[in-house]
């Protein structure tokens, strides 16, 4: 369904019933990248995925916008929802908006995911090639985005052995407006760091890695997982960046074994 939310329509897919727990999707996906984890979950939970401002269905930003411009739009939607609290979890870019939501609203919050992500900002390069990242956008479209990440989402065993996720996942990228991207790039270019961030985490933590996840390492998320009270740190094996589409068996067991525990 579509909503209105801080002034944009904003598709949010929910599926199922009981706690809530809102997922949000990576750079430059869509809610379709969680389809296995709300089909999983949605036999126990209610599962919302929106789109992200600028992504997939949801309308492009009238203006240039940052992580916390993104957790005021999940904000929103939750007092829209007439959702008081939910268990969060983030995938890589929903991981950067996952630390602005506990910034502004920890309380909202019961239980965090973090998969795929890191809690640093990016340096100097990184900004750097987001910002040639944006000017590729606009000269060649969403394609651009799509050659530059799907290298770094699968493992090649992936690549050989899935043919059809590759296509699938290939025009799920193409298909993304190519100037919610831009937005979104410069979003992360300039997102703040949130290493301080991680010993003020409260709530039961799951950190789920890619052993080979080029974007973020195991090692990094390790490290970012021990700043983390009580956190639980898994990485699957033989996967890549994508580890919720990737490797959704997996992913999906760990993730409903953390949650029957917290919601027990
Ligand atoms: C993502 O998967 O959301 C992106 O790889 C995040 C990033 O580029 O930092």
């Amino acid at each position: 369904m579509k909503q209105p939310i801080n002034g944009a329509e904003q598709y949010i897919m929910e599926k199922g019933q009981g706690a809530p727990v809102i997922l949000l999707h990576g750079f430059p996906l869509d809610h379709r990248m969680w389809q296995a984890q709300a089909d999983a979950l949605s036999e126990h939970y209610r599962v919302i995925t929106p789109d992200l401002r600028g992504m997939g269905q949801s309308d492009v930003p009238a203006a240039n916008i940052s992580m916390e411009h993104y957790a005021d739009d999940i904000l929103a939607m939750m007092d829209k929802m007439g959702i008081q609290k939910a268990a969060l979890g983030g995938f890589s870019m929903g991981g950067y908006i996952a630390f602005a939501l506990l910034r502004k609203a920890p309380e909202r919050f019961t239980a965090l995911l973090l998969a795929n992500t890191r809690p640093e900002a990016d340096g100097p390069e990184g900004r750097k090639n987001r910002m040639n990242m944006a000017v590729s956008l606009y000269d060649k479209g969403a394609g651009a985005a799509r050659d530059a990440m799907l290298p770094k989402l699968l493992t090649e065993q992936t690549v050989q052995d899935q043919p059809g996720l590759v296509e699938d996942l290939s025009a799920v990228m193409a298909s993304m407006p190519a100037e919610g991207l831009v937005h979104a790039s410069l979003a992360m270019a300039f997102r703040a760091d949130s290493v301080d961030l991680l010993g003020s985490i409260s709530v039961p933590t799951l950190v789920i890695a890619g052993e080979q996840d080029p974007v973020a390492p195991p090692d990094v998320m390790k490290k970012m997982a021990d700043a983390i009270r009580g956190a639980s740190f898994h990485a699957i094996p033989a996967a890549s960046h994508l580890t919720p589409m990737e490797k959704p068996e997996a992913f999906n067991a760990l993730l409903l074994e953390f949650l029957q525990s917290v919601t027990a």
